[in-house]
């Protein structure tokens, strides 16, 4: 059994080779989980992330009455139908995951039944009044002790009416907090994106059979359910999620004389924005065997070492298909030459911590030259043979993403990097250290 560990060292390393398979995506994995519940019998799940993320959204379910299991390599949900939820008998605890909140309050929303949810410190920290405010539209009473942040309680509405909803920030967790809400009243719900993010949602209700309307103008998007739609329970493939293999594509690309296959990647079109700004950086890397599955296009990803990799300028209309790629982006770029602007990224600050300090400090104490503001982060790479000094401990603030970053940095750097808090790295990719030193990083443990 993997062992998780509050502190690491990363250490230089020489050349990253070989084949893996990469954990698998975590947003659609609680999606799985949640479509399942709805879809009436037996949906079964193959190559669901078993992460401790996922796992908040699995005994949430199952809190709500729904039946999760594993059986041999699959797991099993036996879903209630829309609407067959039954109020759980204690508080619906999310640990560290913001998606399994977000959308477990939209599920609820439009049930009769209370429920009170929580999280750990980081996410009691976080933002809830983005799902709050479309939610209470539906009728949905919602309170908390202050600023709509956990713990909250939640009176799901006993005669929901249907919404239309212009999101303000683009984000999936409430589009799809509100598109599963909409599942359970009569009548049409419609959520405008102005900015198109993850259609991770839309695209798995749709394969179960849901009509669900996708209405393009320019680059807005105007996406309605219908209430009530029959869901089939079937099989549902999760592919490997493209932020995590972040990580060590950017490890490949960065260190001398590596060659990596990443298996089977999930290529969601709002989700590859890092794979295009690496290419447009100079990286190496072949788009292989593309496939669909579950409505998802899937491929194998070859890459190996660029060592000519220069700064870019990332747009803001760019930053919704990477929001989780900036941290590892940021390592990468202080390896390459120039400056990399990274714009509109104002999100970064209400992720698991406020990343954009996150990124912006620990680059700073390892000898990276950066400059931000409130919204955009410049980090200025003197190009892959300067050496950067490394040598400093970095705490993560229990954040997996900024911990697989600094390991990441720790490899390349000429002293070694310490983390603290990188057990969080569980919520996402469970086998990070064990996977990444097969392939030839030198991540070690220190006494907890
Ligand atoms: C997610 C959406 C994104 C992302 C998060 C997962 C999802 O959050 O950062 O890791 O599964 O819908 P936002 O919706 O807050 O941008």
């Amino acid at each position: 059994m993997t062992r998780y560990f509050q502190s690491i060292l990363s250490k230089r390393s020489s050349g990253l080779k070989g084949q893996i398979n990469i954990p698998s995506d975590k947003s659609i994995s609680h999606r799985a989980l949640i479509m399942g519940s709805l879809a009436i019998g037996k949906t079964s799940i193959s190559g669901l992330l078993e992460s401790d993320d996922v796992f908040k959204t699995a005994n949430g379910l199952k809190a709500l009455g729904v039946d999760i299991y594993k059986e041999s390599d699959h797991w099993c949900v036996h879903g209630v139908g829309i609407g067959g939820f039954c109020e759980p008998d204690d508080i619906i605890d999310c640990g560290n995951s913001g998606t399994s909140v977000r959308l477990l309050m939209g599920l609820v929303s439009t049930c009769p039944i209370k429920v009170t949810f929580t999280g750990d410190d980081s996410l009691r920290k976080r933002p809830m009044d983005r799902v709050v405010m479309p939610l209470s539209e539906f009728g949905a009473i919602f309170s908390s002790n202050h600023d709509f942040k956990l713990p909250i309680n939640v009176i799901g509405s006993s005669e929901p009416i249907p919404i239309n909803y212009n999101l303000q920030i683009p984000s999936a967790q409430v589009k799809s907090a509100i598109l599963l809400a909409g599942l359970n009243v009569r009548g049409k719900t419609t959520v405008l994106e102005n900015e198109p993010t993850r259609d991770h949602t839309e695209k798995m209700l749709k394969f179960l059979g849901a009509n669900i309307q996708i209405e393009k103008k320019g680059s807005i998007n105007n996406i309605s359910v219908n209430g009530f739609p029959k869901l089939n329970p079937g099989n549902i493939s999760v592919p490997g999620d493209i932020s995590s293999a972040s990580f060590p594509i950017a490890l490949a690309c960065m260190i001398p004389n590596s060659e990596l296959i990443v298996k089977s990647v999930g290529l969601n079109p709002l989700r590859d924005g890092f794979i295009e700004t690496l290419i447009e950086m100079g990286a190496n890397i072949k788009i292989q065997n593309k496939n669909i599955e579950a409505g998802e296009l899937v491929a194998d990803l070859h890459v190996s070492y660029s060592p000519n990799l220069v700064g870019v300028e990332v747009p803001e209309d760019r930053s919704a298909r990477m929001i989780d790629e900036y941290p590892i982006l940021s390592i990468l770029a202080a390896t390459a030459k120039g400056p990399t602007i990274m714009k509109g990224i104002e999100e970064l600050r209400f992720k698991e911590s406020d990343r954009l300090e996150a990124i912006a400090d620990g680059l700073e104490k390892n000898g990276v030259f950066i400059t931000k503001k409130k919204d955009q982060l410049t980090v200025f790479g003197r190009g892959g043979s300067q050496k950067i000094k490394g040598g400093s401990i970095i705490n993560a603030s229990n954040d997996h993403r900024i911990a697989m970053s600094f390991a990441s940095l720790g490899s390349i750097t000429e002293n070694s990097i310490e983390i603290r808090g990188a057990s969080s790295i569980k919520t996402s990719f469970p086998n990070f250290i064990d996977l990444m030193n097969s392939i030839g990083l030198k991540i070690v443990a220190l006494k907890d």
